[in-house]
């Protein structure tokens, strides 16, 4: 396995954890010296906020878990048989691993590798598994998929990677290509990516979604900032920011933002960032496709589309696809 090294029983390291803090000092460093002010939405998901994401997916605004559920069930059987059984099973962005369980038992994969950013939340989630699916072998990866890293090889045998929850669109068009022949190199050929991808549609279903009446959102917006105060020492005062989410005709993509209330200054790290009133800082992009637009995107990474399943709504789409 190359370049990984085991830790904890199950676990698989295949970043060194120091420096996913090293290069987080610069990213945030970098998005905040920027004009328009981003901070990457990686670091919306420390413990608290993975599970204010998983409060998200319960918002009744927020279609697309519960329709990527809803199709998941519908669809198990011929999941199963498209996606064939025994193989190595990867998730990118686990999480809680709520979603995998509906395929496990119709899947028996060989071995089951969460991936996930927030190392807590995710052994959490496999000491879970683990529990509840006593013949499932699991191996643990805490790593920060959006950066280089190297591909866990278990030998031969059947690849398919699980990339639900729309989490390409939170990547922009480049970058979710670049993730997507990442993918496609993963599974070798004939190698399969299950993937959920949210569609366009109506703007005010959109908004609605981004901006649930109970507030979930906003909280999980701005986190980011208690995150980044905890992990690098910042001074944010998440008081002094409000949630703003927009769809972006032009881009097709939702927008979430925090906006500055009034006028005052962050320190972090020695360094001083002013905060103008009616500024705001960038957290997250969320793209939305068309059923053409994806495949189109997915061909360019030699992913090929099997089957696509949609609601009745065509609020949401689950592409399997395989690797020519
Ligand atoms: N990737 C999903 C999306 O863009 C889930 C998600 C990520 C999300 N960040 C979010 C949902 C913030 C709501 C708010 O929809």
């Amino acid at each position: 396995m190359a370049g990984a090294t085991g830790t904890e029983r199950g676990e698989l390291s295949l970043q060194d954890t120091s420096l996913l803090t090293d290069s987080m000092v610069h990213e945030v460093h970098a998005g905040l010296a920027r004009t328009q002010k981003t901070l990457s939405p990686k670091y919306f998901y420390d413990k608290k906020g993975s599970e204010l994401f998983d409060a998200i997916t319960m918002a009744p605004e927020y279609y697309p878990a519960r329709t990527e559920v809803q199709l998941l069930r519908t669809h198990s059987d011929e999941l199963a048989e498209l996606l064939g059984k025994n193989s190595y099973l990867f998730e990118l962005g686990s999480g809680s691993s709520v979603k995998i369980r509906l395929l496990l038992e119709a899947l028996r994969p060989r071995r089951y590798i969460p991936m996930d950013i927030s190392r807590d939340h995710l052994l959490a989630a496999a000491a879970r598994l683990a529990r509840d699916y006593p013949w499932l072998e699991i191996n643990s990866v805490h790593i920060d998929y959006s950066r280089p890293w190297d591909m866990p090889d278990f030998g031969p045998g059947r690849y398919n990677v699980f990339f639900p929850g729309s989490s390409i669109g939170n990547f922009e068009p480049h970058a979710a290509l670049a993730l997507l022949r990442k993918v496609a190199m993963l599974g070798g050929v004939g190698g399969g990516l299950l993937i959920g991808v949210d569609l366009k549609k109506d703007v005010s279903v959109l908004e609605a979604a981004y901006n649930d009446a109970q507030g979930v959102t906003a909280r999980f917006n701005l986190n980011i900032l208690s995150h980044i105060n905890q992990r690098l020492g910042a001074n944010f005062e998440p008081r002094n920011f409000a949630h703003r989410a927009i769809y972006n005709e032009t881009h097709g993509r939702i927008e979430m933002h925090l906006a500055c209330l009034r006028d005052h200054g962050v320190r972090m790290q020695g360094r001083a960032y002013e905060f103008a009133t009616g500024e705001t800082i960038h957290t997250e992009n969320s793209y939305k496709y068309t059923i053409a637009e994806f495949h189109a995107l997915a061909a360019q990474a030699a992913l090929f589309p099997v089957k696509v399943w949609t609601d009745s709504k065509a609020l949401f789409s689950m592409h399997y696809l395989v690797r020519r």
